[in-house]
């Protein structure tokens, strides 16, 4: 069976350091691996309006800020194709006849949709909505695991890269495809889903020691950010509150500039940039005990940041100057991304045997019948 990979981002904001421990880094590797037969990164623009609706100018011009962060990293839209989720119709198609699939209850027990839901303030499944300040779930919302699985299903993916908070979608897709293939008969891929490989460090805290990065706590450091915001970033980030003196001991474990350094630096940055220690450990070591100042940890980290970012800087500020091209790039993915798709309908109809003009049997069948 052929190796697919499907996966993609909401386009809601640009993309910060958090997205590329967590996925962009593992997709340039998955990419370059040679190993997968089809790679197919999707903008999730109609996913991105299930909580947008009223606002359809934030997605529209974020699509061009996360192919600019797709390419910067080193996503090759000569191996991987990158497309646009709504110019692909046929998977609106799909999703509306996996909804027959799937019960409203068993939608309420997804706790991805569950904490979602809590989290944008939308009423409770069940309450009225009337008796209520708070605005109700768009069932486009509510819906969209089943939306996610047209998106899997419809490229025939076998791969899901993911983060640990999509658990639920892929599930949800599993269930999908059973009842789907067990009701119609053998139509479907089962997808698996393929979390971080380092959970530690994979969950980025934000630059204020918070659990998550994210734009609305404005605590992101974004891969589009220039060398100065960087630094300044990283100058005012959050170490530890109690270690005022340098040489109080300090402590690292919840301190932002180590968490930092144990997801990106490697022993060859302390050779080139902070020759004072062989490893990360040895700094560690010493900031522990007291004497070692944050300043200097936070040089460190800005010499390692400034390693990875300034080639990727460079690659969009080529095709910050190309943005036709870009464009071009997505009408192209989305081209073929809808060859597939539609290529998966098809077998899809015929399965659930709605491809009626294409059935000479039934049309032979019931013209002889009402022939009679
Ligand atoms: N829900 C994903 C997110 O918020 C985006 C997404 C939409 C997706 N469809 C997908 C991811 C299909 C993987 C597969 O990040």
């Amino acid at each position: 069976m052929k190796k697919i990979i499907l996966t993609g981002d909401r386009p809601t904001g640009k993309l910060h350091l958090g997205h590329f421990v967590g996925s962009l880094s593992n997709r340039v590797e998955l990419q370059n691996s040679g190993e997968y037969d089809d790679i197919y990164i999707m903008i999730a623009d109609a996913q991105a309006l299930t909580d947008n609706a009223d606002n359809p100018d934030k997605v529209r011009e974020n699509i061009i800020e996360v192919a600019l962060d797709y390419l910067s990293c080193g996503i090759d839209p000569e191996k991987s194709t990158i497309f646009i989720q709504s110019y692909v119709s046929e998977l609106t198609e799909l999703a509306f006849y996996y909804m027959n699939l799937v019960t409203v209850q068993r939608l309420q027990r997804n706790p991805t949709v569950k904490a979602e839901i809590q989290l944008r303030g939308f009423a409770e499944n069940g309450e009225a909505e009337d008796n209520l300040q708070r605005k109700g779930t768009p069932v486009g919302f509510f819906t969209y695991p089943i939306s996610q699985a047209s998106d899997i299903t419809a490229f025939r993916a076998t791969t899901v890269p993911v983060g640990a908070d999509q658990e639920p979608m892929l599930e949800q897709t599993r269930e999908i495809v059973h009842k789907f293939n067990a009701t119609y008969g053998p139509t479907l891929v089962e997808p698996e889903i393929m979390l971080p490989k380092n959970s530690a460090c994979m969950r980025l805290p934000g630059t204020d020691g918070k659990a998550k990065m994210s734009k609305s706590l404005g605590n992101c450091i974004y891969l589009s950010d220039s060398a100065a915001d960087v630094k300044k970033k990283v100058m005012s980030m959050y170490t530890d509150p109690d270690h005022l003196r340098i040489e109080d001991p300090g402590k690292v474990e919840g301190n932002c500039v180590f968490t930092y350094l144990d997801a990106f630096s490697r022993p060859e940055h302390f050779a080139k940039y902070c020759p004072d220690y062989e490893n990360l450990e040895a700094m560690k070591e010493h900031y522990r005990r007291g004497g070692l100042g944050d300043v200097k940890c936070k040089k460190l980290l800005i010499a390692v940041l400034e390693e990875l970012l300034a080639p990727i800087r460079e690659r969009r500020s080529y095709y910050e100057q190309h943005i036709e091209d870009v464009y071009e790039i997505l009408k192209r993915g989305s081209d073929r991304a809808r060859a597939t798709a539609a290529a998966t309908l098809e077998d899809v109809r015929r399965a659930m045997r709605i491809n009626y003009f294409e059935d000479s049997e039934l049309i032979a069948r019931q013209a002889e019948q009402f022939r009679k």
